[in-house]
C-alpha cells in the first residue's frame, strides 16, 4: 500500500465543520454551507463515499469558474395547492432540492401529497439524503433526478442517458428499519469509478467499457467509455424515466444535455423530482408501520439462498454503516485528505486534521 492509499478515520462532525468552513469561505451563506456539508457528510457517514466530501474540489471548480453560484437563492411558485416549480438559478443542487422537499413535505401535511419539479439545478450528490428529509418528517418520498450523459441507451453505444439515480422511502415500524431505495440505473454508479481512480484500484470488468467499447478494469479508461445500464434494457428505460421526470417535465436540460459536475466549463442545469406522500392517506399511521414492520421482518427473515449470511431490507446496509461511522469515524485515504487540504489552501481555512 502507498502512502496516499493509507487510510484514516474522520470524526463526521470534524468533517462537517471543515466541509462548511471551505464552502463559506467560497460565497456559500452559511445557512446553505450547512445544508451542503449535511448532505455530503451524509453520504461518508452511510458508506456512500463516492457522493460524500470528496465532491467538494470538483464543486468549488465549478464556482472558480462561474458556473455554480454559491449565492444563489432557489425561487419558489405555487402552481396547484400540491404542485409547485423551484428554479435553482445555478446554485447548489443541494440546496434546491431540500427547499423542494420541504416545500413537497408542507403541501403534503395539509393535502395529503406534495409534488415539486426543480430546474436549472446542480447535482445534489446522494439521492437518499433527500428521502431521509422526509422520513425526518414521516413521508413517503419519491427522489429523482437527471444527470449529464454517461449511459448508452438500450442497442447505442454512445453516451446519451444519466446514471441518474430512481430513489424513494417509506417510515419503517418500531421493529424494522425504514425503506430506503437509492440506486443508480447503471451496474455501478460513475461515483465508484471517480473512486476507485482516486485510490489506485482497479473496478470490475463488468461496470463498464473503454472507449474502444471493450470490457475493462482500468477506471481511467472506464471514465472514456460507457458505463453499462442494469438489466439491459431495464437500466436504460430507467435512466430515460428519470429524464422524463427530472428534465423533460421541468424545463431543464434532457437528451444528453446535462452537464456533469467534474465539467466546470458550463452550468448544469440538472432537473429534479421530489414527491412527498403522507404515509396514513388510506389507513391509520399505526396500521401503516405494522404493515410495514411485518414486510420487514418477512423480507430480512425470508428463507436464504446458499451462500448467504443475511438478508438485508433496501437501505438497512446504509443505516448500519452510518450506526458504526458516528463511533468509529469516515475512513478517508491520505490522498483523499490531500486533496480536501488543498481547497481548504485555496481559501486560507484550517486543514481537516488526521
Ligand atoms: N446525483 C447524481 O447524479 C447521481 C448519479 C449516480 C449515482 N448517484 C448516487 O450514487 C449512490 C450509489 O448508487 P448505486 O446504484 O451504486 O447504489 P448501490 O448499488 O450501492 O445500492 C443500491 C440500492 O441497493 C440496496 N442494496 C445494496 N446492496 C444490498 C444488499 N446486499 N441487500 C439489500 N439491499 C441492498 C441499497 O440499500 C440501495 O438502496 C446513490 O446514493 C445515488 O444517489 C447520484
Amino acid at each position: 500500500m502507498t502512502d496516499s492509499q493509507r487510510m484514516h478515520l474522520i470524526n463526521h462532525e470534524d468533517l462537517k465543520t471543515f466541509v462548511a468552513s471551505i464552502l463559506i469561505a467560497n460565497g456559500t451563506a452559511p445557512a446553505d454551507a450547512a445544508i451542503v456539508s449535511n448532505c455530503l457528510v451524509s453520504a461518508d457517514l452511510r458508506g456512500v463515499d463516492t457522493h460524500g466530501s470528496n465532491r467538494i474540489p470538483s464543486y468549488m471548480a465549478r464556482i472558480r469558474a462561474g458556473n455554480l453560484n454559491p449565492r444563489a437563492t432557489p425561487i419558489l411558485q405555487s402552481k396547484t395547492p400540491v404542485a409547485a416549480q423551484i428554479d435553482g438559478h445555478n446554485g447548489f443542487g443541494f440546496v434546491a432540492a431540500h427547499a423542494g422537499m420541504a416545500k413537497a413535505i408542507e403541501m403534503a401535511e395539509i393535502y395529503g401529497i406534495g409534488m415539486v419539479s426543480v430546474k436549472h439545478s446542480n447535482h445534489f450528490g446522494m439521492s437518499a439524503w433527500v428521502v431521509q428529509q422526509a422520513l425526518e418528517k414521516g413521508m413517503m418520498s419519491l427522489v429523482f433526478t437527471n444527470s449529464s450523459p454517461a449511459l448508452p441507451v438500450w442497442g447505442g453505444k454512445e453516451k446519451l442517458m444519466g446514471v441518474s439515480p430512481i430513489a424513494c422511502g417509506a417510515p419503517g415500524g418500531s421493529r424494522g428499519r425504514p425503506f430506503i431505495l437509492d440506486m443508480a440505473p447503471s451496474i455501478a454508479a460513475r461515483g465508484k469509478i471517480y473512486k476507485a481512480l482516486r485510490r489506485g484500484e482497479k473496478i470490475p470488468v463488468e461496470w463498464a467499457l473503454d472507449r474502444d467499447g471493450f470490457r475493462t478494469d482500468d477506471p481511467a479508461k472506464a471514465l472514456e467509455g460507457v458505463m453499462l445500464p442494469m438489466g439491459g434494457p431495464k437500466g436504460s428505460a430507467l435512466a430515460i424515466m428519470m429524464d422524463v421526470f427530472s428534465g423533460v417535465f421541468s424545463g431543464a436540460a434532457f437528451a444528453g444535455q446535462v452537464v456533469g459536475p467534474y465539467d466546470p466549463s458550463k452550468p448544469s442545469d440538472v432537473g429534479h423530482f421530489l414527491v412527498a406522500i403522507k404515509p396514513d392517506l388510506f389507513m391509520s399511521m399505526e396500521e401503516f408501520r405494522e404493515r410495514m414492520d411485518y414486510l420487514y421482518e418477512r423480507v430480512v427473515e425470508s428463507e436464504k439462498m446458499e451462500g448467504v449470511e443475511r438478508i438485508y431490507f433496501p437501505g438497512e446496509i446504509e443505516i448500519i454503516t452510518e450506526e458504526k461511522r458516528r463511533v468509529e469515524g469516515i475512513p478517508f485515504a491520505e490522498a483523499e485528505i490531500a486533496s480536501l487540504n488543498q481547497e481548504a489552501d485555496l481559501v486560507g481555512v484550517e486543514h481537516l486534521k488526521m
